[in-house]
């Protein structure tokens, strides 16, 4: 199979079994023999079109007879291909783009549409992309609802329900920025790790095989690629546990909690284990680190990391924390209530700071699910917080921007439990003011 025959595979998958593009993606490039440029294409195509699957739709809307939603499923797919790479892609020729579309049809056995490909890729082509100005989104002009969420919903490709959230908080112009920051490849930041390396020599080791890494000033011991790095893995540093991949957003989480060396913390949702290892490395792998999880299967991921990083403080244990919200006292091996110097509850959630990540959460989540997610916090809030000893702190951490699952779980939890207090005012990131993840982190301290 060739890189796009890969990418259509992928993408049926997708759409009809409802699968999850990275784990697709995973599975299929796995067990391909392709070069790694076609990888990357597979990879780039497959991300790209779940992504702009709204506005793809649109742009068929404009140029073929029936709408996108009442074509042959395989023709869609392959006109999305198509219209991506003409659109979104500056390194294919658009002849590259409308030809390898045309043959693409009549590999998946629909020769008899091959005039349909070439006829709207070609009419696009000379509507969008001819002429001293070139809009790949022109085309839609004329046919964009007059109703602005739906507008912007199009030209960016979010539901309706998404962008509605965030015009409210932030109005037009910043919704729209965000949208299209949401829509670009996501960077790659590492975490040093301290008790095996510094900054200077991860950068050092990096430069060597040539990749740029600068510091990101306001997160001590995080680092920014400059280029994509192809496979981590196979970086200078990884094997020997110099540093961990972690977006520069979720490493203040653990400088928001701030644990010290010989206290007991409890991470109340620790997979795969992002903050609990930052958290042993803050510690100098001094004290006592409980990593609870009810997905066994994560832990395991997070005992990888902790072998590779060389950590000891760290206990991992499989348990549902709901299990335990009427329980007079945790079985062990788990510490008794009101035992931990410090608590992190980094909870589920719907994810909705790191769309760049998951090309196809957006169309995944709904407002129900997010009623839903923020139910399930409430309730973890109300078990994490039971572990913590008078006068210490808890950090409440999402990566999502609705707040629902945000203030409203915090003022909840506020509402009912009148001895404890907010810290300060919550840490809100907004990914286009800072260029990173979107994160909420919130200290709640237990006062009496
Ligand atoms: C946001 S992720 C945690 C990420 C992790 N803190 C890190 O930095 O790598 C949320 C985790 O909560 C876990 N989880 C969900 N419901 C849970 C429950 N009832 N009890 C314990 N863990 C739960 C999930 O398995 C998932 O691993």
């Amino acid at each position: 199979m060739n890189a796009r025959q890969l990418a259509l595979l992928a993408l049926q998958k997708i759409e009809r079994q409802n699968a999850y593009a990275d784990l697709v993606l995973e599975h299929l490039l796995a067990h391909s023999r392709l070069i790694p440029a076609d990888r990357h294409l597979v990879s780039e195509l497959v991300y790209g079109v779940t992504r702009r699957r709204r506005t793809l739709d649109a742009l068929i809307d404009c140029f073929a007879r029936r709408s996108a939603h009442q074509q042959p499923p395989d023709l869609r797919l392959i006109l999305h291909l198509g219209l991506y790479q003409l659109a979104f892609l500056d390194h294919i020729p658009p002849s590259a783009a409308i030809h390898t579309s045309v043959e693409l049809a009549r590999q998946v056995g629909l020769g008899s549409l091959t005039g349909v490909v070439n006829g709207i890729l070609r009419a696009y082509q000379r509507q969008a992309l001819d002429g001293a100005e070139k809009d790949p989104l022109k085309p839609l002009q004329d046919t964009l609802p007059t109703d602005p969420i739906q507008a912007l919903g199009i030209r960016h490709s979010f539901p309706d329900w998404l962008v509605r959230l965030w015009w409210e908080r932030l109005g037009p112009a910043e919704t729209e920025q965000l949208c299209a920051w949401f829509n670009r490849a996501p960077h790659l930041d590492l975490r040093v790790n301290p008790l095996r390396a510094d900054v200077n020599k991860v950068i050092q080791a990096l430069a060597e095989v040539g990749i740029p890494a600068s510091p990101i000033p306001e997160v001590p011991g995080a680092l920014r690629l400059g280029r994509p790095a192809g496979d981590i893995r196979a970086l200078p540093g990884f094997a020997q546990g110099w540093w961990s991949v972690q977006d520069a957003s979720a490493q203040q989480v653990v400088h928001w909690l701030d644990p010290q060396p010989g206290e007991r913390v409890i991470d109340c949702c620790a997979a795969p284990g992002g903050k609990t290892t930052h958290m042993a490395e803050q510690m100098q792998d001094r004290g006592e680190i409980w990593a609870l999880d009810r997905h066994p299967h994560r832990l395991r991921r997070l005992e990888e990391n902790v072998q590779r990083l060389g950590l000891r403080s760290i206990r991992p244990l499989a348990i549902d924390l709901l299990s335990l919200s009427a329980a007079a006292e945790p079985p062990a091996p788990l510490p008794p209530w009101q035992s931990a110097d410090r608590v992190l509850l980094d909870a589920p959630c719907s994810g909705l700071g790191t769309l760049h990540r998951h090309a196809d959460a957006r169309w995944r989540q709904t407002p129900d699910q997010v009623q839903e997610l923020a139910h399930l916090q409430g309730r973890l809030l109300q078990v994490a917080a039971r572990w913590l000893k008078p006068g210490r702190l808890l950090v409440y951490a999402t990566c999502t921007l609705h707040p629902a699952e945000n203030e409203a779980v915090i003022q909840s939890f506020l509402n009912r439990h009148p001895h404890w207090a907010a810290e300060g005012d919550p840490l809100l990131i907004w990914p286009h003011h800072q260029d990173r993840d979107g994160f909420f982190i919130q200290r709640l301290r237990r006062c009496d």
